[in-house]
């Protein structure tokens, strides 16, 4: 069978990359309805995106030989200059899955239960702070929660100066950092120190140095087996020939876990919060059980904001050699691309798929390719039960802190940052009365 790619919109490349840069939901949709569940969008310097949207065939990409399709070379391409070459999200084959070994203990259930403690304090602590009776962004607010969670229970660091050293030099990174398609088009040399590659170097050298830092005084901690932080566990990890991890290979976890872990959670808070105030009945019914001492609605809306609202809305394998999707022979180089928010919004797999109804999932979390928020195969996103755990504790703690009012009558739009969907006003609200 020649390899064929599979059609999609004729527009030229630079058009294409326009509208999935600025128009993203409306392009996919489009893209949708006038090529079915496999089509190709063509982007500059030859990149070609094959969406999947049906879950069987999503289900055979994550199935598929890891050699065949490459998450790790179709994360490199933007992700490795800031994550680094040992991350686990750019690595591929042994390596990759000898990193997901080493890390994955760290985010065991048990652990986690110690951290509820920390995340409640930290989220009442943040909404004690809200002004009342004007207009307050939420994501910004769910962030600093996500952030302040990440350096106390994956990072472990107690001294609050340290934290704040730590969280400068974090911000430094993402305030650069924020668009890398700016940043990758700006890497000649030539531009000079004050280029946004230049400065992004600097901002992610000092991040570095600091992480380093604080690896070479954990290894030394008199209480290091006995902490329940991530970075500890991952400095006590050994491989299956009882290799532990290099400080570079830690350092680089850190920064993955970082990066993958706090705007990811951070945005999916806000985008519940955004949902859930501009449906008042499921706020009301979702407060009754939490006041009854229930979860099930909790977990119900959780999965129902990460189905209509996906943070991370396709998820990238590169083709190795040419293969088999869906009756077309994909050539070696294009990047098939699992396309989360389209599968997510199949008319034959939810009714009304694009209103908010968390009762679809109340007592039937969803199964398979269906629904799959967090990727899926080998690859699956490593903190999956800790975001959720965190989401958990995060949502009932603020609405026993705060009553809150949507600032605005519709539900925010959909807008792309960099690789997710964020909500394009920050999830404004407005705080009426404190508990
Ligand atoms: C609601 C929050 C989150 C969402 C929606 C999310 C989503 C995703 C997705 C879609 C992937 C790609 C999976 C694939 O390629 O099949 C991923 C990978 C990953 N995520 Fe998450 N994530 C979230 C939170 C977190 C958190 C809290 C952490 C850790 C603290 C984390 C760490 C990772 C890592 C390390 C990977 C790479 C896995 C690998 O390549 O083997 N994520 N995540």
């Amino acid at each position: 069978m020649p390899s064929v790619l599979p059609d999609g919109p004729r527009h030229p490349r630079i058009v294409q990359a326009w509208l999935w840069l600025k128009k993203p939901t409306w392009f996919l949709d489009r893209c949708s309805r006038a090529y079915g569940d496999v089509f190709t969008m063509r982007l500059p310097l030859g990149m070609d995106l094959v969406h999947v949207a049906d879950p069987e065939l999503v289900k055979a990409v994550f199935g598929g030989g890891t050699d065949a399709l490459r998450g790790g070379e179709a994360n490199a391409a933007v992700l490795e200059p800031l994550l680094g070459r040992h991350s686990v999200l750019v690595l591929d084959g042994p390596e990759h899955l000898r990193q997901r070994k080493l890390i994955l203990p760290a985010f065991h259930g048990e652990r986690m239960r110690a951290w509820d403690a920390a995340i409640r304090d930290i989220t009442r602590a943040e909404a004690a702070g809200w002004p009342t009776g004007k207009p307050l962004a939420l994501r910004p607010r769910m962030q600093a929660i996500t952030l302040e969670v990440i350096m106390r229970v994956v990072f472990g660091v107690d001294a609050c100066a340290r934290r704040d050293e730590l969280r400068r030099r974090i911000r430094a990174v993402t305030s650069v950092g924020s668009n890398p398609f700016l940043l990758i088009a700006t890497r000649d040399r030539r531009l000079g120190p004050h280029a946004p590659w230049a400065r992004f170097l600097r901002a992610r050298d000092a991040l570095r140095a600091a992480l380093s830092d604080e690896i070479l005084q954990r290894r030394r901690a008199p209480d290091l087996t006995q902490r329940g932080d991530v970075l500890s566990a991952l400095l006590l990890a050994r491989d299956d020939e009882g290799r532990a991890m290099t400080d570079d290979e830690v350092r680089d976890e850190l920064v993955t876990l970082l990066f993958a872990g706090h705007e990811t959670t951070a945005t999916s808070l806000a985008w519940t919060f955004d949902l859930l105030l501009h449906h008042p009945r499921v706020l009301s019914r979702l407060r009754a059980e939490l006041d009854c001492g229930g979860s099930e609605y909790l977990d119900a809306t959780i999965m129902e904001t990460l189905r209509v609202r996906p943070v991370v809305p396709i998820v990238d394998r590169r083709v190795r050699e040419p293969t088999r999707i869906g009756g077309h022979t994909i050539p070696a180089g294009a990047v098939v691309c699992p396309n989360i928010y389209l599968t997510q919004r199949r008319d034959d797999l939810y009714a009304d798929p694009a209103e908010f109804r968390p009762e679809r999932f109340a007592g039937q979390p969803p199964a398979g390719t269906e629904w799959f928020p967090f990727g899926g195969g080998i690859r699956r996103c490593l903190g999956a039960s800790f975001a959720t755990f965190e989401m958990r504790i995060v949502i009932p703690e603020v609405l026993h802190a705060v009553t809150l009012r949507p600032a605005s009558p519709r539900p925010a739009r959909i807008r792309r940052e960099s690789v997710t969907f964020v909500p394009h006003d920050g999830a404004r609200c407005i705080v009426t009365a404190r508990s």
